[in-house]
């Protein structure tokens, strides 16, 4: 099962998802790979120790410069997650690839290899429409949604839609969302709630039943290449990671 994590717009919890439900799944005993394609390299910095000492990436893989993917996956420093890295050279990629006939295609060959070694393999995309993102989601069974619960969170959705419309049509016509998944989320507020109902007139049974509030113990894990559940396992966020996972488990059931 291949779920990609994504939302064009920036900040709004793809990559704190990305690993604190790998973590979560990997804490169930499931066989978990966490793909990092974004140039920021974050889930790759917040989980695996001195990243740099590794000379290839996802960039040398998706270049088809002879590293198979196995070649870039490495043991992270969450129990039971294997990461595959990016570099920031991993912003050479989109320009690279421009007028490659198989440009879209690119991560879904790569994983052809090592689909079948895993339960779950995440992807954590950057926050652009671009060839990257278009990779992850050829590659995926599903996309997952974080929406950042605020004002302005449902600007860009239209495009978000339509390129996954444009997916389907050219390229994975089984891509399905599984679910949107309300993140930064303050229950205090009547924005929040308002915001919510907003989410939900637009994504309906889409929504995750869960919602991830803001919290500062998520927002500090990933500078001790933690995941909530070994920096915090009390937390609300642990509870509310642990709760999307078996939701995700649930309807990735196929
Ligand atoms: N539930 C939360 N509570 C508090 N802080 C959070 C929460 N989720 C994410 N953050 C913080 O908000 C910032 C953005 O989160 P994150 O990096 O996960 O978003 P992103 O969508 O991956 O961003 P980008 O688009 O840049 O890749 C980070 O500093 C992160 O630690
Ligand atoms: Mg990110």
């Amino acid at each position: 099962m291949i779920i990609a994590i994504t939302n064009q717009k920036g900040g709004v919890g793809k990559t704190t998802t990305s690993v604190n439900v790998s973590a979560a799944m990997a804490l169930m005993g499931k066989k978990v790979l966490l793909i990092d394609t974004d140039p920021q390299a974050h889930s790759t910095i917040s989980t695996v120790a001195n990243p740099e000492r590794y000379e290839r990436s996802l960039y040398d893989v998706l270049m088809k410069r002879g590293e198979k993917i196995e070649d870039i996956i490495v043991r992270s420093n969450i129990p039971g997650l294997d990461m595959a890295i990016t570099k920031i050279s991993m912003a050479k990629l989109e320009p690279s690839l421009i007028g490659e006939i198989d440009g879209h295609f690119r991560l879904k060959d790569a994983l052809e290899v090592v689909k079948s070694k895993y339960h779950y393999i995440f992807i954590d995309t950057p926050p652009t429409l671009g060839l990257i993102t278009l990779n992850a989601l050829v590659a995926s069974n599903y996309i997952l949604i974080p929406i950042q619960s605020s004002y302005l969170c449902l600007e860009g959705t239209d495009d978000l839609l339509e390129t996954i419309e444009k997916v389907r049509r050219i390229a994975n016509p089984n891509l399905k969302v599984l679910g949107v998944l309300v993140t930064l989320y303050d229950k205090r507020t009547n924005l929040a709630k308002d915001v919510v109902e907003r989410i939900r007139r637009v994504f309906g049974a889409k929504l995750f039943k869960t919602f991830i509030s803001k919290s500062v113990k998520l927002e500090e894990s990933p500078a001790y290449k933690e995941s909530i559940f070994t920096y915090a396992p009390n937390s609300i966020g642990a509870e509310q990671y642990k709760k999307v996972a078996e939701e995700i488990m649930h309807r990735a059931k196929s």
